[in-house]
């Protein structure tokens, strides 16, 4: 895909313009008075070195029959490879060749350095991860939508990036499901479809209420654990049709959202929990605790739990086997986990315990972190909960409210276009800005946190048309695009004919914002902090607003410069709303 194609660029730079970089130089400092562009190109015979620089023949012919001209081309070229700046790009001292020509060997050690960064450089982010049969909940969300920018930041500057979905498919509730449906379908569990299970929630309610208040009930469903974790296929065949229905429900959010994700849940390491666990007990790291294996771990108090006295495995235990796969399988160099907050010790505790048994290397460790978020909070300040069942709030709901409110918002907008004889938009077009307005709404309410704070969920706040919001992100690109399109001109023309020129202040400040995108990357990256792309977006919008109070663009002498300071904005703004997840909009 072209995608990949240009993060592979960006991975492989060219050496010839940094080559023109290196003799730039020297022709500036050979000859001040001459402006001259470096002529670097591969050499056509590998023999006579890697690459070549002509500059000499062209600039002896300019400066011929001048006062204290060289003599020839080769004089030419001496003064060019005299005035070389110390670079560790070229191996040795270059030579010169024919008439002229300056030919250069790169250096060994620069080369396999270029080529390392292709192949290196491998990140995995675990996010989402949402559990089976159990509602993916507002927390669910923010994984999403945090893991999600982070993976797109990191796609964007050429990192190979493995997104992982470790979905909770493995834990105690299939045991209680399972028995309940056992004991309630009248063909027992033989031949349970994917259809049966769909309507997991009242599946789960239903199961759980028995699970709570009836004793042997319990005992049955502990039972069924048991015999599902040791594999009886009856028991795995409904196992896999409540993931089926489950990974329905998900994928639907998935798609709406646009986030794309490896499905590798808890249950794809259960062939390696129990090497992993003999050996940890074999060589001594985990240790025997009221008839449980424990690992501990300096500085903490409670042990990481690897194996439960009944013998089951637990959600360290899968941690544990997780580590070493992305390590040791997948090569990773940098690993990333995204959760609330509430599971930093956990983390901190499976990081430490990877560390005591050598899973994470003592010597080149892989960057490891956590990435902790806040709750989601109702107006009240505390978790969000619905108004009438007081149940954990629906993905779903959210998305379809936040969805509903922005069609009504633009139709009653369209409606005053209308009147004052403006365009209509068609269905189709109404369909499309309200879904992207209300999920990108809901995205950039939660990235524009800082992620380790509570937020409250407002959607009056996330839709209002002003302030630090995507509808508002939204409504200034479309802007700009309506004044590109109203020049009716051809911007690409415009820019390969048009200079652009700062005189401004207002010009000056938003060219100075637009270059600093790539610190904006870094500081993301550095600090897994997506509210610093929201905060550089809505500064970029900022310094465009101030440029077009003070510069009138169509109709004056300036309009292609300033035209294209327009789409400089936009361009930047799209890649912005691309790391965010947001699909710009064009005409609202
Ligand atoms: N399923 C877990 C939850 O809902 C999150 C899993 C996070 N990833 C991990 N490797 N533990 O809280």
């Amino acid at each position: 895909t072209l995608g990949q194609f240009t993060s592979t660029a960006k991975r492989v730079p060219s050496v010839r313009t940094d080559l023109a970089g290196v003799f730039s130089t020297a022709l500036r400092t050979a000859f001040p008075n001459v402006d001259i562009q470096p002529a670097v190109a591969a050499t056509n015979n590998r023999d006579h070195g890697d690459y070549q620089c002509n500059n000499a023949m062209a600039l002896f012919g300019r400066m011929k029959g001048k006062e204290g001209a060289p003599k020839n081309p080769r004089e030419v070229a001496t003064a060019i490879l005299n005035a070389l700046p110390d670079t560790t790009a070229i191996d040795g001292t270059p030579t010169l060749a024919g008439p002229g020509f300056i030919n250069i060997k790169l250096s060994s050690a620069w080369l396999s350095e270029r080529i390392q960064i292709l192949v290196k450089q491998r990140a995995v982010v675990d996010f989402s991860s949402p559990n089976v049969a159990k509602e993916m909940h507002v927390g669910h969300l923010r994984s999403t939508i945090i893991g999600d920018t982070i993976a797109r930041t990191l796609e964007f500057c050429g990192v190979d990036t493995l997104r992982i979905n470790h979905v909770g498919d493995w834990g105690t509730q299939f045991g209680m499901l399972i028995q309940h449906i056992a004991e309630t379908r009248p063909g027992g569990l033989q031949g349970t479809t994917t259809e049966e299970v769909s309507d997991l929630q009242t599946l789960y309610k239903a199961s759980k209420a028995r699970f709570d208040a009836e004793e042997d009930f319990k005992a049955r469903a502990r039972e069924a654990v048991t015999r599902l974790q040791s594999g009886d296929p009856e028991f795995l065949e409904t196992w896999k049709r409540i993931c089926e229905a489950s990974r329905n429900e998900f994928d639907a959010i998935y798609h709406r959202l646009d986030v794309h994700i490896l499905w590798r849940g808890e249950s794809w390491y259960n062939p390696r929990l129990t090497p992993l666990v003999e050996e940890l007990i074999e060589r001594g790291i985990a240790e025997e605790s009221e008839g449980a294996k424990v690992i501990t771990v300096e500085g903490l108090k409670t042990p990481l739990m690897i194996r439960k006295s009944d013998g089951g495995y637990g959600y360290g235990t899968t941690d544990m086997a997780t580590l070493a796969q992305r390590i040791h399988d997948e090569k990773a160099e940098w690993l990333i986990y995204v959760t609330d907050e509430g599971q930093s010790g956990h983390f901190k505790l499976v990081f430490g315990a990877g560390k005591r048994a050598g899973i994470i290397p003592a010597k080149n460790p892989p960057r490891i972190d956590h990435v902790g978020f806040g709750l989601v909070l109702g107006q009240d300040g505390k978790r969000i909960r619905t108004r009438d069942s007081g149940a954990a709030v629906r993905l779903v709901e959210l998305l379809d409210e936040a969805k509903a409110r922005c069609a009504a918002s633009i139709k009653e907008r369209q409606e005053t276009t209308i009147e004052r004889g403006g365009e209509e938009l068609s269905a189709e077009e109404m369909e499309n800005i309200s879904s992207v307005m209300g999920y990108g709404a809901v995205k950039y309410a939660d990235l524009k946190n800082n992620r380790a704070t509570n937020y409250k969920f407002n959607f009056d706040e996330m839709l209002d048309l002003k302030g630090n919001t995507a509808v508002y992100m939204l409504y200034a690109h479309a802007r700009i695009a309506g004044i590109i399109r109203k020049s009716n001109k051809d911007i690409k023309e415009v820019a390969q004919t048009a200079h652009i020129s700062l005189d401004h202040a207002s010009e000056r400040a938003l060219a100075l914002h637009i270059v600093r995108f790539t610190e904006m990357l870094e500081d993301t990256l550095v600090e897994l902090a997506p509210n610093r792309i929201t905060e550089y977006v809505y500064e970029l919008s900022n310094y465009f607003n101030t440029f077009y109070v003070g510069c009138k663009v169509l109709g004056e002498k300036e309009e292609d410069s300033r035209l294209l300071l327009c789409e400089a904005t936009a361009m930047i703004m799209r890649q912005c709303f691309q790391l965010l997840g947001i699909k710009p909009l064009y005409r609202i």
